[in-house]
C-alpha cells in the first residue's frame, strides 16, 4: 500500500512535468548513477591492491634494514645505525619514520629528531620467532603501517618503521577526481544530446498540440508536417486526415445552417403576409359587410316598429355587431394595423391594455424608443411579446406583469416579467410546445438572443437583445 502511494506520489510529480524535462531526467539520472557505481567500484578495488602493496613494501623495506643493521649493532656502531636509519628514510618517500631497538627494547636509533615519542613503542612489537608483524596506526595524518622485524630472532633486537598511506590517498583522490569530471563531462554531452533528440522528437508533437488546440477552438484550416515515417507521422497524417473531415462537415452544416435560415425567414416573413392580408380582407371587405348589415338590420329595427318580428331583427343586430367585435380582435390578433401605421410602441400599448382588460392581470408597460425600428424587428419584438402574454395567461397565474423595450447602445432590449409559478427552463417541453422555439428562432434570425430566467415558484424573465446593426452572421 505504502509502495503504491509512494509511486503514485511520484508518478504525480514526474508525470506532470514536459517530455523535455522526462527524457532529461531519464539520461541525467542514469548517467550520475553509472558514475557514482563506477567510482564506488573503481576506489574500491584501487584500495583494496593498494593496501596490499604498501603492506608488503612495508614488510620488504623492514627487513632489508634489519639485515644491514646486523652488523653495525653487533660492533656497537651506532654512527652507521643512524647513517642507515637515513637512508632508509630518504630513499623510500612514504616512510614516515625508522627506528631500531635493542633486545632489551631500548631504543637503539631513530629517525626522530626532537626525542623519541615513547608510546610507539606499545603499538607494535614482534615476538622472537616472527617473520614480522605489522601494524596499522591511525594518527592525525592518516593511517600508518608499522611493521617490526626481529634482528636475529630478536637476540640483538628489533628494526621496526612506519610507512603512510597518503600517497595512497593522493591516488585515490586524483582517480575520484578524474572520474568525477569524466562524469561531468559526459553528463554535459548527454543533456546536449537529450536536447537534441526531445528537439527532434517533440517539434511534430508540440506542432501537433497546437494545431489540435486551434481545432478545438473551431479553426480547422491547421495542417501539421509530417517529420518523419514513424508513429509521429502517422499520427500527423491522421490529424490531417481528420482536420480535414471536420472541416468538410462543418462546411456542410453550415450550407445547411443557412438554408435552414433562409427557409425560416421565407416562412416567417410569408406568414406574416398571410396575416397582414387576411386582417386586411378582415377589415376592408368583411368588417364593411358587417356594418353594412347592422345599418340595415337598425334601419329595418326602426321602419316594423309593429311588426311581429320586430325583436328577432334585435337579436340579429345583437349577433351581427357581437360578430363585428369578434372580427375585429381577430384581425387584431392576426396582424395589428397599428403596429405598421403607427409602430412598435402603439402596438405594444395597445396589447398590454387588451390583454390586461381581458385577464385582469394588471400590467406595466415602458417603452423607450425614440424612433421606429426595422419593420422585420418591430414584428419579431411584437410577437415575441405577444407569445409571453399568452404564456403568463396560460400558465404562469400570475398577479402582475411588466414590459420593458429600450434602446441601450447599438441594441434593442425587451425584457418581460412576471410573478407567477415559474418553471424548470431547461426541462424538455415536447414537440408540441413550440411557442419559446419560435420566440428565440426569431431572435435569433435577427441576429439577437433570447434569455429565459425562471425556477418554479420564482416567476419568470425572458430577456431578449436584438443589435440594431447585425453583423453579418
Ligand atoms: N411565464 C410562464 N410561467 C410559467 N410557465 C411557463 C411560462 N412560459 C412558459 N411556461 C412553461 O413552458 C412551457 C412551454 O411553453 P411554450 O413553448 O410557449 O408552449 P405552450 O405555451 O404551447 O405550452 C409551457 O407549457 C409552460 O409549462
Ligand atoms: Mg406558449
Amino acid at each position: 500500500m505504502n509502495v503504491r502511494k509512494f509511486v503514485q506520489r511520484f508518478w504525480d510529480f514526474a508525470g506532470a512535468v514536459s517530455v523535455r524535462t522526462k527524457i532529461l531526467g531519464i539520461v541525467l539520472g542514469f548517467i550520475v548513477l553509472l558514475g557514482a557505481g563506477v567510482t564506488i567500484q573503481s576506489r574500491y578495488a584501487l584500495t583494496a591492491t593498494m593496501t596490499a602493496q604498501l603492506e608488503e613494501q612495508s614488510v620488504s623495506i623492514t627487513r632489508d634494514l634489519a639485515a644491514r643493521a646486523t652488523d653495525p649493532i653487533l660492533l656497537n656502531d651506532l654512527l652507521r645505525l643512524h647513517d642507515l636509519l637515513e637512508e632508509t628514510l630518504a630513499n623510500n618517500p612514504n616512510v614516515r619514520y625508522a627506528f631500531l631497538l635493542d633486545s632489551r627494547g631500548q631504543v637503539l636509533a631513530s629517525t626522530f629528531e626532537g626525542g623519541f615519542p615513547l608510546d610507539l613503542l606499545t603499538f607494535n612489537s614482534a615476538a622472537p620467532d616472527d617473520h614480522h608483524h605489522t601494524a596499522l596506526i591511525q594518527t592525525d595524518e592518516g593511517l600508518i603501517w608499522d611493521t617490526a622485524v626481529p634482528i636475529l630472532d630478536g637476540k640483538i633486537g628489533t628494526a621496526r618503521i612506519g610507512l603512510s598511506d597518503a600517497s595512497m590517498q593522493a591516488a585515490l583522490s586524483t582517480l575520484t577526481a578524474q572520474l568525477l569530471l569524466t562524469i561531468v563531462l559526459v553528463s554535459a554531452t548527454g543533456v546536449l544530446v537529450a536536447v537534441l533528440l526531445t528537439w527532434i522528437l517533440t517539434r511534430p508533437i508540440l506542432a501537433l498540440v497546437a494545431a489540435t488546440k486551434a481545432v478545438a477552438k473551431g479553426d480547422f484550416t491547421p495542417r501539421v508536417k509530417r517529420w518523419a515515417n514513424d508513429e509521429i507521422g502517422d499520427l500527423a497524417t491522421a490529424f490531417n486526415a481528420m482536420a480535414e473531415e471536420l472541416a468538410h462537415t462543418e462546411e456542410l452544416r453550415r450550407e445547411r445552417e443557412s438554408l435552414r435560415r433562409q427557409l425560416m425567414e421565407k416562412v416567417i416573413s410569408t406568414q406574416e403576409e398571410e396575416h397582414r392580408r387576411i386582417a386586411r380582407e378582415l377589415h376592408d371587405s368583411t368588417s364593411q359587410n358587417l356594418t353594412s348589415l347592422i345599418v340595415g338590420l337598425r334601419v329595418m329595427e326602426t321602419y316594423c316598429q309593429q311588426c311581429a318580428a320586430q325583436s328577432k331583427v334585435s337579436d340579429l343586430r345583437q349577433v351581427a355587431s357581437q360578430t363585428l367585435d369578434e372580427v375585429h380582435d381577430i384581425s387584431m390578433r392576426l396582424r395589428p394595423r397599428v403596429l405598421d401605421d403607427l409602430g412598435l410602441a402603439a402596438a405594444l400599448e395597445r396589447l398590454a391594455s387588451e390583454w390586461q382588460a381581458r385577464y385582469k392581470i394588471p400590467v406595466d408597460v415602458v417603452i423607450q424608443l425614440s424612433e421606429r425600428l426595422p419593420g422585420e424587428m418591430e414584428t419579431a419584438i411584437y410577437r415575441i411579446v405577444q407569445e409571453t402574454l399568452t404564456n403568463i395567461a396560460r400558465h404562469a397565474q400570475a398577479r402582475s406583469a411588466s414590459i420593458l423595450v429600450e434602446k441601450h447602445g447599438e441594441t434593442i432590449r425587451a425584457i418581460v416579467e412576471d410573478d407567477g409559478l415559474g418553471f424548470n427552463v431547461n426541462a424538455n417541453h415536447g414537440e408540441r410546445h413550440l411557442g419559446l422555439l419560435g420566440m428565440r428562432e426569431r431572435a435569433e434570425l435577427l441576429g439577437g438572443t433570447l434569455t429565459i430566467e425562471s425556477a418554479p415558484e420564482r416567476g419568470t424573465s425572458i430577456f431578449i437583445e436584438i443589435p440594431l446593426h447585425p453583423s453579418s452572421f
